[in-house]
């Protein structure tokens, strides 16, 4: 178990977690945000972030103190919390997105690795190289090549107790990804950011980020914090918790705010777009779009750039509580719904279902079915897999809610409850069957029922008799022939 990081709980793959930091002697409650800071230009001081935002942690690139006169030479004297003047934790990159945006940079792994530690960093970062999504696999394979050995090299040296990221790469290739995350994990490295997010996220490619996560934490063991590189819009937070992802970095923030633009949980709005803030922020309570559009422009961008920082912390805290409330997906699901490059991302969760049953807990407080997603979530798929295992005999009555009428005589009757399927009687106040379900339920919940029921005939020599009370022909139509199937009047 790597001790500096300790779970307190999941729901789906996301987890609340402590990360412990002890260069920087403090804990940091995950999941977690990072602000960028540019030591060139600090859009809010450091300082402020911490006591306004609650920032814990902030990542800085000590490739850009490295090579600026200006800021290496306090860095190396003071450190670098004193030269930030921050007191909480600091990691800091290495020059690698230099590298992936320029072709190359004038210092090596082990050059950068030992500035690091020479300058106070507490989370500091190998020289990994972030290849892109889409090249042949040929290139791939070559480049995770150079980034592993530079992560051996990482760990062999001695860094006192600076912890060290070992990033994964593996371009678009979910089979690349795994084996470069376990071959980082065997490193014995500390904290596993997931590399080359950023010209997906550009591209709001939120599935192919969504494959890479889930095939990185296959190659990772459980106790491994994950970190999403570059992903700083907070319309995706909430999805790459659910795949386990317990640290973000922003430099979305001031990025977005230098050109006008203004965060939401559901996308992006350009000021000039804008009439009134949809934000209960402090900035968005006491301005009007109108009043930040007459403001100078560095005023305009520290606003911009504050109200970008409240949502994205807000959404952190939001997320943090439906983990400890068990809904989570929920949450997901609503932030599908305001942009399909988020629903392709949560499809593409939801196709990994084993995955999140794995860590899911038990038994939550409620399920609410609030889209045809919700009938492929992991409760759903964890009831249908006890149905499969269910050895049943003798004659068994499968009837949907609503009818209670039974004709001839049966050895036990069940309840259809979708999108769940049978639920053995006296369970229908169990959870999960105590979902809410909307009284107009849809397609996929029908046809989630039926699989249900399928599943109870794999395994039992029972004759299965399912009375219904009107379902669509669209889901009876997969029940398999061994069903014998009636309909009666609902009542
Ligand atoms: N920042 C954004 N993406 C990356 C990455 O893949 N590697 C490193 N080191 N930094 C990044
Ligand atoms: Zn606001």
């Amino acid at each position: 178990m790597r001790e500096h990081f300790e779970l307190q709980g999941y729901d789906a793959a996301g987890r609340l977690g402590e990360l412990t930091v002890p260069r920087a002697d403090v804990t940091v409650e995950t999941p977690a945000l990072l602000p960028v800071i540019n030591p060139h230009h600090e859009t809010i001081e450091p300082r402020r972030l911490e006591m306004e935002f609650g920032a814990e942690m902030l990542i800085t690139n000590s490739y850009v103190i490295y090579g600026s006169d200006e800021v290496r030479e306090p860095a190396l004297e003071d450190g670098l919390h004193d030269l930030l003047d921050f007191s909480g934790a600091i990691m800091t990159d290495s020059g690698s997105f230099q590298l992936a945006e320029y072709g190359e940079i004038d210092v090596t792994n082990e050059e950068i690795l030992a500035f690091q530690h020479e300058i106070g960093t507490d989370i500091g970062t190998p020289v990994d190289i972030p290849t892109p999504p889409d090249v042949s696999r040929e290139r791939a394979v070559d480049e995770l090549a150079t980034t592993q050995q530079r992560l051996e090299v990482a760990a062999d040296l001695d860094f006192g107790e600076m912890l060290v990221n070992a990033p994964i790469q593996g371009s678009t290739y979910p089979d690349l990804r795994e084996r470069a995350a376990g071959d980082a994990y065997g490193t014995g490295l500390d904290v596993f950011p997931v590399g080359a997010m950023v010209p997906l996220m550009n591209d709001y490619r939120y599935g192919d980020m969504i494959e890479a996560v889930m095939a990185a934490k296959r190659g990772l063991g459980e106790d491994a914090p994950v970190h999403l590189f570059g992903a700083g819009h907070p319309m995706m937070f909430a999805l790459a918790v659910a795949a386990g992802c317990d640290l973000f970095d922003s430099a979305a923030y001031a990025l977005y705010a230098r050109d006008d633009r203004y965060l939401t949980v559901r996308g992006t709005r350009h000021l000039e777009d804008l009439e009134y803030f949809p934000c209960e922020c402090p900035i968005c309570t006491a301005h009007s779009p109108a009043d930040l559009r007459d403001r100078s422009g560095d005023e305009r961008m520290r606003l911009l750039a504050e109200h970008n920082l409240h949502v994205s912390f807000g959404e952190m805290r939001r997320i943090k509580q439906a983990i400890r409330r068990g809904n989570l997906l929920e949450l997901v699901e609503t932030r599908a719904r305001a942009h399909p490059t988020v629903i392709d991302g949560y499809r593409a969760l939801l196709a990994y279902v084993d995955q999140l049953e794995a860590t899911d807990p038990a038994s939550k407080d409620a399920f609410f079915y609030l889209s045809g997603e919700s009938a492929d979530r992991p409760e759903v798929q964890r009831h249908h897999d006890r149905l499969h295992r269910i050895e049943l005999t003798g004659e068994l009555l499968v009837r949907s809610d609503g009818v209670s009428a039974t004709a001839g005589e049966y050895d036990d009757v069940w309840t259809v409850i979708p999108p769940f399927g049978p639920i053995p009687g006296g369970l229908e106040q169990t959870y999960p069957v105590t979902a809410e379900v909307p009284d107009r339920i849809d397609d996929r919940a029908y046809r989630s029922a039926i699989r249900g029921i399928t599943a109870l005939t794999e395994h039992s020599d029972a004759s299965i008799t399912f009375v219904h009370d009107g379902w669509p022909t669209s889901a009876l139509d997969r029940l398999p022939d061994s069903v014998d199937v009636s309909t009666v009047p609902s009542e």
